[in-house]
């Protein structure tokens, strides 16, 4: 039955039965090539993950979230898309999505696709028609401008612009003897989105998964969609690190080539292109920016662009009850309803939040509880609900090309950067394949066959689901704990929110907010520090508690509640 109805599409006299279900969902992002491989080459694929589908929905998990696995060279695993249509053969074919769908349907549950609109391969077929001439039909379907030096046009590119992985932006083909724009890697080259072509063949993309089914949408990228008309140089920055607030780094600040105006108004066409779409279906972005900006792409007031909006603000953070009380009021303020935060603590381009934690079990149940009864849409990457550490993996040897050009940061740096910054220049090291069982000899359940594509991360005989599901009082449990009562609680999956004011004398180490709503409020304790504190819940009944030891009235070191009032 569900099945029939998620394929009458663009029926627009369906009355959609919950047109608020991405507001109330959870979603758990799944790095397909590492997450469950069904035919023994070592990588992960479609008919893997469906056959998954029975763990996530026992964990309590909605909607799913899938790194792309559209055909590619996969030379930046999957975000070089070289055909919108069909799927990568390592990941299955067209007819495996659509059954994935389905199952995913069929429990209830939502799929959402990892769309890459900034770029493609230089191996898509629009690219390499593109190159070959300034003449030929698609020669303005990606950002191809002369160099400055008019009489030698290979000398210099046409601006200052740097990629956002640092290095010149352009790329000189002597072909068309012209520079091509590429944000990120060289083999992605920008599309030009003030080409009208170019802006509807991605809209028929857009429709075409949402007609197969998918329920929404993750956009790659999506702040640097739109570049300056006229291609001006960015002003210089004295900043080397970017950070989530503020882009400016590497000597430059991105003025001309992220976050343009003309993105927002895109994200509002994006957002009517969806709506047409019955039932209803989500967007989020990944952005950078501050909130400003952000909150602009989601159609700010209005709240007629991008559904959600990472806030990457998160990762960065410090686990302190000041700074994250900063960081809640703000996110508050500026995505208030009918906007909705997210919050993201991991995700296949950062080190994974357990280990910024110091691999603290008792820190990442706290930080579980955190992200599980705030307002706004949570996102798990896979493995953080059985606490997956980072790798440590030397970069000479990464098969991720990010590292491939950090080749020469000295080793000895690597942990402070790490630390410090959240910054990993290899991302090899948090995609390590998902450990399902306790045996390292068979491969943890990852793969039949011999060669994971990627070894395990090293506390994977902890950190798998077999040993954590035996342990009661493991990470895993307490994940699926508060998912299952986040789902069944009002005020948890769509309440109100209100920050508990809290004694002067607490206000470094205690957080507290209250959910609302007219079923009943939960209110939401955190001792972020390591003395046992006092809190005044009177005789509330305790709905979650991340502590082991029974709950009498005192918070003890890293440790929250759930209790209902
Ligand atoms: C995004 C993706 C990252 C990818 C890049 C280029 O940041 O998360 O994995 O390499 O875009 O598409």
């Amino acid at each position: 039955m569900a099945l029939v109805y998620f394929h009458q599409m663009n029926s627009k006299a369906q009355i959609p039965p919950d047109p608020d279900w991405w507001r109330r969902a959870v979603v758990y992002h799944i790095y397909p090539r590492s997450f469950q491989d069904s035919n023994g080459d070592g990588i992960g694929d479609l008919l893997g993950i469906r056959q998954r589908l029975d763990y996530l929905q026992d964990l309590g998990i909605d909607t799913l979230w899938l790194s792309p696995t559209f055909s590619s060279p996969q030379r930046d695993f999957g975000y070089d898309i070289r055909d919108y249509h069909t799927m990568a053969p390592e990941y299955g074919t067209v007819e495996d999505m659509d059954a994935l769908i389905e199952d995913v349907h069929a429990r209830g549950m939502r799929l959402v696709l990892d769309l890459v609109m900034n770029h493609t391969s230089d191996e898509h077929p629009w690219f390499r028609e593109s190159a070959e001439s300034r003449t030929n039909p698609r020669a303005d379907w990606y950002i191809w401008a002369d160099g400055k030096d008019k009489r030698n046009p290979a000398r210099c590119p046409p601006n200052n612009w740097k990629s956002m992985v640092g290095g010149r932006a352009w790329h000189y083909s002597p072909q068309r003897q012209q520079w091509y724009l590429a944000s990120f890697l060289p083999f992605q080259p920008d599309l030009n989105y003030r080409n009208p072509a170019v802006h509807e063949a991605m809209l028929a993309v857009v429709r075409y998964w949402l007609d197969r089914g998918a329920d929404g949408y993750r956009l790659d990228i999506f702040h640097v969609l739109y570049k300056d008309a006229a291609l001006r140089d960015n002003p210089f920055s004295w900043r080397l690190i970017p950070t989530e607030e503020n882009p400016a780094g590497l000597f430059q600040e991105p003025r001309y080539n992220l976050n343009q105006p003309e993105t927002i108004t895109f994200a509002r066409t994006l957002r009517k292109v969806v709506d047409e779409f019955l039932p209803t279906r989500f967007l989020v972005g990944e952005v950078a920016g501050n909130l400003d900006q952000i909150r602009g792409l989601c159609g700010g007031d209005a709240a007629d662009g991008l559904h959600l909006a990472f806030l990457f603000q998160t990762l960065s953070t410090p686990l302190r009850a000041e700074p994250w009380r900063e960081l809640i009021t703000e996110a508050e303020a500026k995505f208030a309803h009918p906007l909705l935060p997210t919050w993201v603590f991991s995700n296949h381009d950062r080190v994974r939040s357990f280990t910024r934690l110091g691999e603290d079990t008792q820190k990442a149940k706290l930080l579980a509880l955190l992200q599980l009864t705030l307002r706004g849409v949570p996102f798990i990457y896979y493995g953080e609900e059985i606490g997956t550490a980072q790798h440590d993996l030397p970069l000479a040897s990464a098969l991720d090309p990010v590292a491939h050009m950090y080749r020469w940061v000295p080793r000895f740096l690597l942990p402070f950067l790490k630390q410090r910054f959240g910054l990993s220049f290899n991302r090899d090291e948090c995609r390590t394949p998902m450990a399902w069982t306790a045996k390292s000899a068979d491969n943890y359940g990852f793969t039949s066959g011999a060669n994971p594509w990627l070894p395990f991360a090293l506390n994977a005989t902890h950190a798998n689901v077999e040993t954590q599901e035996a342990d009661e009082h493991s990470l895993w449990h307490f994940y699926r704990q508060l998912l299952h009562l986040r789902r069944e609680t009002p005020a948890l999956n769509s309440g109100g929110f209100e920050l508990i004011d809290i004694p002067a004398s607490q206000r470094k180490s205690l957080l507290a907010f209250r959910r609302t709503h007219p079923k009943g409020d939960v209110s939401i304790w955190l001792n972020l520090a390591s003395k046992s504190l006092q809190i005044p819940v009177g005789d509330a009944q305790i709905l979650a508690r991340s502590a082991l030891v029974p709950f009498d009235g005192t918070l003890g070191s890293w440790s929250g509640v759930v209790v209902s009032g």
